[in-house]
Formats: C-alpha cells, structure tokens, sequence
C-alpha cells in the first residue's frame, strides 16, 4: 500500500475529495494529512474522516522535524492541497518527484507567491480571460514552478464573478486531482 501525505491550510476540501477517493483504491491510502495552521478548516474534516493529521509550525517545517515525521510515517508521495508554504529544500530533496502541487490557474499563468484561491480567480476576472483552469505540477524550490503533469482548462463567461469561475476551477480540482495523483502512483516501485 502506498502511503500519501496530504499538506493543506485552508479548507481542505481537495484533501477530503482525496480521502475518499482513495478510501476505495487497494493500492494507496491517505495516511496523514499535515496542516500549518491551527484554525484550518482541514482540521475539522480530518477529524470527521478519522484520518490522522498533525499541526506544525513554521519552525518545525523548517527545522527537519517534518521531515522526520514524514519518514517515520512510511510516506511515499506528498500532495500539497492548498498548502500556503514554501517546502524547505531539505524535503524537497528528501522527496524528489514525490511531492505533487495543484494549482487553480492555468500556469505558468497566475502563479508565483501570493498567488493562491480566490486572489487567482480575482485576477483572472479582472483580465477579462476566456479561459482558466487547473494544473497539477511537481513541486520545485520555486513557487509554481516545478515540471507540469496535467492541466485542463475551462471557459469563462464574460458575466462570471470569481466566485463562479472558482466554482468551476473546484469540479475540475474534485474529477481530475485524484486521478492524477493515482496516475503518478503507477510509476512508484
Ligand atoms: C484549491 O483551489 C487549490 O487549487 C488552491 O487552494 C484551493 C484550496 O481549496 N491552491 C493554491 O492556490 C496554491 N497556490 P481547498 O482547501 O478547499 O482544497
């Protein structure tokens, strides 16, 4: 079974849609969902879905305290999921190609620092795009920068507020991010 770590700070729907994605799979589970903020959303959700999850703070992301964490939790693959912090660089050697970011833009589009949620949508809308959507990327040192695996696009109405144009950005985060995850799943020993 192999063994998925979930980074989130804010709501936690995707990691939720995650879960039960993988609740159903033989191959990979969600084993723990880590979460920098204490008043997140996510918390409540993993809790209610009895999954495992622990809180930390910037000096313990930093620090190798997560990252001994994560190896003594078996983790395999980390999904940021509206995840909102830099990964140090000691995890993201730790984890070459193991840790997968999704994005609510169609990047290199609106992505870099500050670029997260409603903000994107925001902007998006405020340029008057045809098109947005999502991409799902390997994460690298830089912010929104590491290797794309798949994107899916979707158009915009020119009456569409960001709030809608983020409701359209989820239903493709719920159909393809599980999907992909168990995709790049496929290629681990
Ligand atoms: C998602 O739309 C995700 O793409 C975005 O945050 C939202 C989290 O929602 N991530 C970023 O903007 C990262 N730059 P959720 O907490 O309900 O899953």
């Amino acid at each position: 079974m192999k063994r998925i770590a979930i980074f989130a700070s804010g709501s936690g729907s995707n990691a939720e849609n995650l879960v039960k994605h993988f609740e159903e799979n033989d191959h990979a589970e969600v084993a723990q969902i880590f979460c920098n903020n204490p008043k997140a959303g996510v918390i409540d959700r993993a809790r209610k879905l009895g999954i495992r999850f622990l809180v930390f703070n910037n000096e313990e992301l930093n620090s190798g305290f997560l990252l001994e964490k994560l190896k003594s939790a078996k983790i395999d693959l980390i999904v940021l999921a509206g995840f909102l912090k830099k990964i140090p660089t000691s995890i993201i050697e730790a984890y070459e190609n193991r840790i997968v970011n999704i994005h609510p833009a169609l990047l290199p589009d609106y992505g870099g620092e500050g670029m997260y949620g409603i903000h994107v949508h925001r902007e998006v809308v405020e340029n008057e795009e045809e098109e947005t959507g999502i991409t799902i990327h390997y994460v690298s040192e830089e912010y929104d920068e590491g290797e794309i695996i798949f994107q899916e696009s979707v158009e915009i109405d020119f009456e569409d507020t960001p709030e809608d144009v983020q409701y359209k950005v989820q239903q493709l985060e719920y159909k393809h991010f599980p999907e992909v995850v168990e995709y790049i799943l496929k290629d681990f020993d």
